[in-house]
């Protein structure tokens, strides 16, 4: 599959402009809601967990260099925390570019803290997608990432901003402090402030 889903993901989900649709948000969108909503609830969906695992050509990384960043990766038993937004039809069209990277709008069920459900949407990168990169030890992710660079910044900001996130959701993520943990160590001989 090509790495950008643009038209894949319209001709997969059309969707009405007004209609209201609930997206659960799992990497940058918990942290970075460039985008109006009508809502937002902190959620969790079942039968996946997040990892590190998609290249980043276009925010994080460039096609030469590409960063890491978060996808869900299918796992049983498993629950992934984030956050849940409602937001108006029309505004996939700048999500669509946001994500169009490799990430696919699936639909999913998401379960929010008082334990009601909703049907809604996820962008998850698959590992079908030109971008994917698959797992890595925990030490070889947090070493590409501590070098990537791409136009929405650095990849080492992203991983500590989500990680800041799903503290403030009260949300453990052991793949995602591994990672922190080893970048944390790094900063020094790095050079970060
Ligand atoms: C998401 O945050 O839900 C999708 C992946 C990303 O943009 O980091």
């Amino acid at each position: 599959m090509s790495a950008n889903t643009i038209a894949i993901n319209q001709q997969m989900h059309p969707l009405e402009p007004h209609e209201q649709v609930w997206l659960f948000g799992y990497g940058s969108l918990i942290y970075k809601a460039d985008f109006p909503f009508i809502e937002s609830r902190p959620a969790s969906i079942r039968g996946w967990s997040r990892r590190f695992w998609q290249g980043s050509h276009d925010h994080r990384g460039t096609p030469e260099t590409p960063g890491r960043v978060a996808t869900l990766v299918e796992e049983e038993g498993a629950r992934c925390g984030g956050l849940a937004y409602l937001i108006s039809a029309d505004v996939f069209e700048h999500l669509d570019y946001r994500e169009k990277n490799g990430y696919l709008r699936l639909t999913t069920e998401m379960t929010f803290r008082d334990g009601s459900c909703v049907q809604g949407l996820v962008y998850i990168a698959t590992q079908d997608n030109a971008a994917y990169l698959g797992p890595a030890s925990t030490e070889d992710i947090a070493r590409q990432i501590a070098q990537s660079h791409g136009p929405s910044g650095s990849n080492m900001d992203y991983l500590l901003h989500l990680a800041d996130a799903l503290r403030l959701l009260e949300e453990d993520d052991p793949h995602v402090f591994a990672i922190e943990r080893l970048l944390m160590d790094m900063e020094p001989v790095l050079g970060h402030s």
